[in-house]
């Protein structure tokens, strides 16, 4: 293997201990960097040394046993893994990571980690079956957690059924089948932001100026992204819509907000879509009071905003710059301008006087203009569909660009 992946092994406290000595064993073999990390109740079966021995890495227990004064273990060991793996998992480490809870140097690593978590349960029949370990693990599968079946058969309690830790060598295929499948995910390592939503104008304390902007674009746009490896930042303004697991949301309201939140960013991103329906105008004045009717007709001044994706093409050094053009007609003519006036590489146009296409719906008919003269037509598709057309363009502009 020439990119050694780093695989922090989890060992909790059951008799299955002795396959994860196992297991550690088959993943040096097999050319992965492996350090191990056990609970109080996993050292009554077997010692760290076992570990330590097989792993040819220190073993990790105590989240007070600071050794190296420079870092802080259990965030250095979460940043460090590719691919968590508890093994065997515990109800007890099931529950608590599901609740959130963090009391022991595994719970809390369990917690800070943003890599991708493997579980192997392996406990007795009944407590594999009961409800509330059951909801656990459906809460955590929802969180994105993979999960390796036990096996049935008899167990180390004398009865037979399911929650036999799955053995050695079929945990080790199902992380050797994650690792082949992130190696097909073409944005793995890069840093993308999404904006998404309208933004909210204030004008007194109780009224704002928005717009029709679900969000649904921006929020498939940066689940597709994540699932393409990405490492997502969604800049979103106000929707109703849950926040993606594992993705890196800012709640952002006014143009101005969401101006600041993108400038703080960009620098470091590799791709950049703009799908946010962001004000070009906002009252020039917020009163701090509400407006009181009267029987006149009422006035309210209002300023441009700033045009941040404008901005973003007049310092974009190696990024790929994304933009939306939401036109009811003239559809072309006005996207490749603003293609060019905001030195974008792409701009996806949607005529959003289209039934079915644009605001609040999931589905979506969209151009997409590349700066290169590409142009891309899509029939009217879910927006998670238009997402990834979307995306498979810029991963061609980042490629091209070499980075
Ligand atoms: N945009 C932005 N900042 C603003 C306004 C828009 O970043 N203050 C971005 C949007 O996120 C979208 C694109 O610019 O990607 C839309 O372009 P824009 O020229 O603002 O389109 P419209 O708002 O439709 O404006 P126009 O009235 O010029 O058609």
């Amino acid at each position: 293997m020439t990119n050694k992946k780093n695989v922090l092994l989890c060992v909790t406290g059951g008799i299955a201990v002795f396959k994860a000595a196992a297991l550690t064993s088959q993943l040096s073999q097999n050319g992965y960097t492996v350090k191990v990390m056990m609970t109080q109740s996993a050292m009554k079966f077997v010692t760290p040394l076992t570990f330590q021995t097989l792993s040819r890495n220190p073993v990790y227990h105590d989240t007070f046993d600071e050794k190296d004064p420079s870092g802080v273990a259990h965030i250095d060991l979460a940043d460090w893994a590719d691919l968590v793996v508890i093994a065997p998992a515990t109800a007890n480490v099931i529950g608590k990571t599901a609740n959130g809870l963090a009391d022991d140097m595994v719970s809390t690593t369990l917690l800070a980690t943003t890599a991708p978590v493997l579980i192997a349960p392996a406990m007795n029949v009944h407590m594999y079956e009961h409800p509330a370990v059951k909801a656990n693990m459906e809460r955590l599968a929802n969180y994105g957690y993979r999960f390796i079946e036990p096996g049935e058969g008899l167990l180390a309690c004398g009865y037979v059924g399911k929650g036999r830790l799955a053995e050695p060598d079929e945990i080790l295929a199902a992380i050797k089948q994650f690792f082949n499948e992130q190696s097909e995910q073409p944005l793995l390592g890069k840093q993308v932001i999404i904006t998404a939503g309208p933004t909210r104008e204030q004008v007194d304390p109780v009224r704002f100026f928005t717009n029709r902007s679900s969000g649904k674009m921006g929020y498939a746009l940066a689940e597709a992204a994540q699932g393409f490896g990405a490492q997502v930042t969604l800049i979103s303004g106000p929707t109703s819509l849950p926040e993606p697991f594992g993705i890196n949301v800012i709640q952002v309201k006014s143009a101005e907000e969401m101006y600041n939140a993108v400038m703080k960013r960009y620098e470091y991103a590799d791709l950049i879509i703009k799908s946010a329906a962001v004000a070009d105008y906002r009252p020039k004045e917020v009163l701090a009071q509400k407006v009181k009717k009267k029987d006149s007709g009422l006035a309210i001044e209002m300023e441009r905003t700033k045009d941040i994706l404008q901005e973003l093409g007049k310092c974009k050094t190696n990024q790929v710059l994304v933009g939306f053009a939401a036109e009811t007609d003239q559809v072309e003519t006005y996207a490749l301008e603003k293609l060019e006036r905001k030195n974008l590489d792409i701009i996806v146009a949607n005529n959003v006087s289209e039934v079915g296409s644009g605001f609040e719906g999931d589905t979506n008919k969209v151009t997409i203009f590349g700066n290169d003269g590409t142009r891309i037509q899509s029939d009217l598709v879910s927006k998670k569909e238009i997402a990834m057309l979307v995306l498979n363009e810029a991963i061609r502009y980042i490629r091209k660009i070499g980075k």
